[in-house]
């Protein structure tokens, strides 16, 4: 099916998960604009898609999501070139990881201001646009099956701020619904991409003082593996996300049995029903 005629905007669009959904969506007719940090990443997927077809379709703007000034500037680009975007992909974020003792504010900051501070930018920023145009839309955030189970403690950061992503969205969805915007969270499992490079993406201020740096200068040498998913693959399930509004968008299955595990465990420990559910619904003088 097709994306005839609709502008989407990715961030962290100019690299591997991003890169696969732009790819589709714009193999399927979409605008698509690449918004990232990273101007290298941008140079290398605008020449990957001048050499395919589609590349008039194809557009990239440099942004730090975790800036707001810079993030409206974006969204309002967006508004005057193509009269506001259908589609917003809330994708760019960061895999730090480390010793969760040795962690400073430093990492605390990194990890929530992306992975959360980006998304909520992203829902900020572009739901007036969203709404007023009157077109309805859909809203894609990736998170992580890490949100899904208990992770290691050197990916509690990264797996906390995955999970917040999954409890807004899901906690948005019905009121954007009645707006006509679709809402779904892409959780992957292995895909082929940069991520190891995420040393590279943190401000110098985050950096100095960070407790991962050698957990991370490691990261950034870790080798990608050829059964992981191609990104495109990915971007193809984003597709059909949209098209169907799936809630979930899930790449893999091998985390199933601990995914079901931690929900027992939380079920396991919930006492058995003996009381009415509560009324949250009374206030004073009302
Ligand atoms: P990637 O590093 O290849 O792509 C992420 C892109 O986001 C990069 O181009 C980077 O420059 C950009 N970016 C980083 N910080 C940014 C910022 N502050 N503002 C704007 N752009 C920024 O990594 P990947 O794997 O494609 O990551 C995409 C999303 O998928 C991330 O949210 C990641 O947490 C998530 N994910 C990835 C998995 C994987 O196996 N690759 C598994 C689960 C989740």
């Amino acid at each position: 099916t097709s994306f005839e005629g609709k502008t989407a905007f990715i961030t962290g669009g100019a690299s591997g998960i991003g890169l696969g959904i732009a790819k589709v969506l714009a193999s399927r007719g979409a605008k698509v604009v690449l918004a990232d940090l990273r101007q290298d990443h941008i140079d290398r997927a605008l020449a990957d898609f001048a050499g395919g077809g589609r590349s008039n379709l194809v557009s990239a703007l440099q942004l730090d999501v975790t800036n707001r000034e810079q993030y409206r500037d974006a969204a309002k680009r967006m508004l005057d070139e193509f009269g506001g975007i259908d589609i917003l992909v809330n994708n760019a974020g960061v895999g730090l990881e480390g010793p969760v003792l040795e962690a400073t504010y430093a990492d605390y900051d990194f990890g929530f201001g992306v992975n959360v501070g980006g998304v909520i930018n992203g829902f900020v920023e572009f739901l007036p646009q969203m709404i007023a145009h009157g077109r309805g839309g859909h809203v894609v955030s990736t998170a992580s099956l890490a949100a899904e189970v208990v992770m290691p403690e050197w990916l509690a950061i990264y797996a906390s701020s995955k999970a917040a992503v999954c409890h807004y969205c899901e906690a948005v969805k019905p009121a954007l619904g009645e707006k006509g915007i679709g809402v779904s969270i892409l959780l992957p499992g292995p895909v082929k991409s940069n991520i190891h490079e995420t040393q590279q993406n943190r401000p110098a201020h985050l950096l100095q003082s960070s407790g991962y740096k050698a957990s991370e200068e490691r990261l950034s040498r870790r080798i990608v593996g050829d059964n992981w998913m191609e990104p495109e693959q990915a971007g193809e399930l984003v597709a059909e996300g949209i098209l169907a509004n799936q809630t979930y968008i899930v790449t893999h299955g091998y985390y199933k049995d601990a995914m079901r595990a931690r929900a027992e465990a939380v079920l396991a420990a919930t006492p058995d029903v003996k009381e009415e559910a509560p009324d949250f619904g009374q206030f004073r003088d009302e």
